[in-house]
């Protein structure tokens, strides 16, 4: 905690205080493809730290008492969540389709902060919280997850040689993932904000074009804790 956020401290506080909480041998089952448990352990400080550092940022960004949509919301977006319930009361809908990552989650979550509104839904993010519209989207390292998506996640990080592409995969990912961008965006309000790393901003380019909706790409960005992909703002209007 620095004198100069006590905010923060106190969210930082509050993260912990969930991570002392979660089972984490059971979280490092459901993220078995990234080494299980002792990832998780090994990465709960840079978790807080980077959580706070895009967090900050993020609330300069969006109005107090606002709402975000956060797709494919885990571990590693917990502090960001914190900060703007906790700071800037805003509403979240943090939505991911691993059912079990949510309820381990939601069970530190209620154990360690009874009192604070926030909860994992496990949804697609396109209906999850109902029919409202959301002044900020989170996507962060959705569009390039090998699990849901193995040929576009290849194609995006260059693991792929264009002679080894299965093309037809790839035409059927990237229409789905398609399917899932013009969805999330449908839900911004505008003007509005995304989140999402450098990796993914594509995604969004194409359904904003569609609406003649313009989009500013700030040029800070923040790695994130999990994957390290550079994480950023997109200015919506
Ligand atoms: C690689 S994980 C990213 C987790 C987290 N954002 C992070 O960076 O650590 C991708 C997540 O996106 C979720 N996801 C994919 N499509 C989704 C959708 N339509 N709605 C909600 N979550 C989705 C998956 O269930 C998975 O949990």
């Amino acid at each position: 905690m620095t004198r100069a956020d006590p905010g923060w401290g106190r969210v930082a506080q509050a993260a912990r205080d969930v991570f002392e909480r979660l089972d984490w041998g059971a979280l490092g089952e459901v993220y078995c493809d990234f080494g299980g448990e002792r990832f998780w352990r090994e990465r709960r400080a840079d978790v807080v730290t980077l959580g706070r550092e895009l967090g900050k940022r993020l609330l300069h960004r969006v109005p107090r008492g606002g709402a975000s949509l956060w797709v494919g919301a885990g571990l590693g977006e917990l502090p960001v969540l914190l900060g703007e319930v906790l700071l800037h009361g805003r509403t979240v809908v943090a939505a991911n389709l691993r059912a079990r990552e949510c309820e381990l989650l939601n069970a530190a979550l209620r154990s360690a902060l009874p009192d604070v509104a926030l909860a994992y839904v496990a949804e697609d993010a396109r209906t999850a919280g109902g029919a409202g519209a959301f002044d900020h989207v989170g996507c962060i390292s959705v569009f390039t997850d090998p699990e849901t998506w193995p040929v576009l996640s290849d194609f995006a990080y260059g693991r792929v040689p264009p002679v080894r592409l299965d093309v037809e995969r790839f035409v059927a990912e990237r229409a789905a993932a398609r399917a899932l961008a013009a969805g999330l965006f449908a839900r911004l309000r505008r003007p509005g904000l995304v989140t999402t790393t450098a990796e993914e901003v594509a995604w969004f380019l194409e359904p904003a074009a569609a609406v003649g909706a313009a989009i500013d790409a700030e040029a800070e960005l923040v790695p994130t804790a999990v994957v390290g992909d550079p994480v950023g703002f997109l200015a919506v209007r």
